[in-house]
């Protein structure tokens, strides 16, 4: 550890903070927290600990849903500007708007969402569970899915459903290059693809595997496979990286990439996440976020409906 990763630990013990991180922050952010996590497990990590304070080291939406299962706590964001373009493509009274133009639909939304859009949906997912909680409802159930179309359509496609997809995407996950993917492939003919299903269908097509950024980790760490082609946000290769240090990692360019230096497999809103930023949060006490006590209330019902099935299906 470095000088300024053994202050935050030093800090975060005299706060009784806990510090958890998504695989898509930088290494040096992973390695100073508690815990690293995909956004599942993160929100079950929030949900459970005793901790006062907890510093959420991913984008704004992890830190509300920190915040609704734990109100009574202190939740910190190294930087409030760290948003999710997926978030944004889904504006909570615009997506009200639409549940309510759709009576008799059950609503699942993806949790990357304002607290805003999860007070209008009935469960939230994410890329871990999203299968399975969909096929928890009858197959006759009518349902909304947002934001991700992309995750959205891969769920349609594997359980046979037709949900009516919010029209929202990733701008990191949608810009991955099949055009590299077949470049990659050739080069490295033992290669397994891995895409996490905000990736475009193109792309899920061409995957050996799909799945949460945890789930693609198991995969690449307990399987024999000793070579992997990654399509999702690249921060995920430090833990790949740490678990399988014999095994070969290779990152999928954008589509932009070729004659640009374009680091778009890159989550710039994951990466303002830094150690400096991370010890003046807990110096200081700030930013902290806060979710409107009636919009919390209603958010709260689908994310712990979530937990809960989750708990049941052992995920
Ligand atoms: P998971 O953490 O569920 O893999 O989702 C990835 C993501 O885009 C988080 O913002
Ligand atoms: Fe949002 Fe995409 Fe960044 Fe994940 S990678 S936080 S979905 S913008």
């Amino acid at each position: 550890m470095n000088t300024l990763q053994q202050r935050i630990r030093q800090i975060a013990r005299e706060r009784k903070a806990v510090i958890l991180a998504h695989y898509y922050t930088t290494a040096e952010v992973q390695d100073v927290a508690d815990f690293v996590g995909d956004s599942l497990a993160l929100a079950q990590k929030a949900a459970q600990t005793d901790a006062e304070v907890i510093v959420m080291c991913g984008v704004h939406f992890m830190a509300e849903t920190c915040k609704i299962l734990c109100p009574e706590k202190t939740v910190l964001i190294p930087d409030p500007a760290a948003g999710c373009s997926l978030a944004d493509s889904c504006p909570g009274e615009a997506f009200g708007r639409f549940v309510k133009e759709h009576p008799g639909y059950k609503v699942i939304s993806y949790v990357n969402t304002s607290a805003l859009t999860k007070a209008y949906t009935d469960v939230v997912v994410t890329s871990s569970n999203a299968r399975q909680i969909v096929d928890s409802f009858p197959a006759s159930e009518k349902i909304i899915f947002g934001p991700d179309r992309n995750l959205g359509s891969y769920i349609n496609a594997v359980t046979g459903r037709n949900m009516l997809l919010w029209d929202g995407a990733c701008h990191v996950h949608e810009r991955f290059s099949v055009a590299e993917i077949l470049k990659l492939k050739a080069a490295h003919p033992k290669a397994e693809v891995l895409a996490h299903p905000e990736c475009k269908g193109a792309v899920l097509k061409m995957a050996d595997v799909v799945g949460s950024t945890a789930k693609l980790l198991r995969y690449a760490v307990e399987g024999d496979g000793q070579e992997f082609i990654v399509a999702t946000e690249s921060g995920i290769l430090h833990e790949m990286q740490k678990q399988a240090p014999g095994k070969n990692f290779i990152p999928v360019p954008p589509e932009t990439s070729e004659g640009h230096t374009c680091a778009c497999n890159e989550c710039q809103y994951m990466r303002l996440n830094s150690l400096q930023k991370i010890l003046d949060c807990l110096q200081h006490n700030a930013p902290q976020i806060d979710v409107p006590a009636d919009v919390a209330q209603r958010a709260a019902v689908p994310i712990r409906r979530m937990l809960e099935i989750s708990e049941k299906l052992g995920l």
